[in-house]
């Protein structure tokens, strides 16, 4: 019997004050840092992420999880999966309501996997710098490999598919997001072109995508539109070429 799915972002009367504060954090961020100024920023916020992205009305967890579950109907407390990028484990909470069970994660920070990691919901935590190092896993490995809210500009390079996609087991699905905001169109282009060449050599197959209009709450006053105080972003879904055993 699966839990029932409590909303990862209960309404909260947004209060401008608060909202200012947490685009001020992000703004630091966004400076043009290096990788490793970045996870050092991750590992500052570490334990103000959740509350953080709370104000922002970050949905991605919860949308890709609803995604992977409406593709993944069967099995899934046997299905093996890599929540990489997993931060303070987010997504792998959204996935537990949905009857997942099984969770490996892999983050740059130190500090978000500290968070992670008392929530025990992960059986394997382990540290890698995405798009410079190797996964610390076995080829062909995971059912389910996860990347949410970490393929975008400044954040982990489109570079990182290659391992995304060695440690997924033949058949198996992969669940990315990116933002499609202003400041990343060039980012998910790289992107798109990346996944659609994987299609084009006939190593996956897209099963889905959603483009959400209300991803999360625009950080920066460049992002705000005359149509939506909102960026948008967007789910893909693919099955790795092979055989499912
Ligand atoms: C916005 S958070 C998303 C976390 C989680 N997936 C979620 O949706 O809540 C981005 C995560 O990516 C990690 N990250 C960013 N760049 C990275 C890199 N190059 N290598 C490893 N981790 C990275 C950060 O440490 C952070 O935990």
């Amino acid at each position: 019997m699966y839990k029932p799915h409590p909303p990862l972002c209960p309404p909260v009367a947004v209060n401008s004050t608060r909202l200012q504060e947490v685009r001020d954090v992000i703004a630091s961020a966004h400076k043009d840092c290096t990788p490793s100024e970045k996870l050092q920023f991750y590992n500052q916020w570490a334990n103000q992420y959740e509350e953080d992205v709370t104000v922002l009305e970050y949905k991605a967890p919860r949308l890709a999880a609803e995604a992977l579950a409406s593709v993944c109907t069967v099995n899934r407390d046997s299905r093996l999966v890599l929540d990489v990028a997993c931060g303070t484990g987010l997504v792998a909470e959204q996935l537990q309501h949905r009857g997942f069970l099984l969770f490996h994660g892999v983050d740059g920070s130190t500090g978000m996997l500290e968070v992670a990691k008392k929530k025990q919901l992960y059986q394997e935590l382990r540290q890698c710098m995405l798009g410079k190092d190797s996964l610390p896993f076995g080829s062909e490995k995971y059912d389910v490999v996860m990347i949410v809210g970490a393929l975008s500009d400044g954040q982990v390079p489109v570079s990182v598919l290659s391992e995304l996609f060695r440690v997924t087991k033949p058949g198996g699905l992969m669940c990315l997001t990116t933002r499609s905001n202003i400041s990343n169109l060039q980012y998910k282009a790289e992107l798109e072109e990346a996944l659609t060449d994987l299609q084009n050599r006939g190593l996956w197959e897209q099963i889905l995508v959603q483009e959400v209009e209300q991803w999360e709450i625009a950080v920066s006053e460049k992002e705000v539109t005359q149509k939506s105080d909102y960026i948008p972003g967007v789910i893909y879904i693919y099955r790795k070429s092979g055989a499912y055993e």
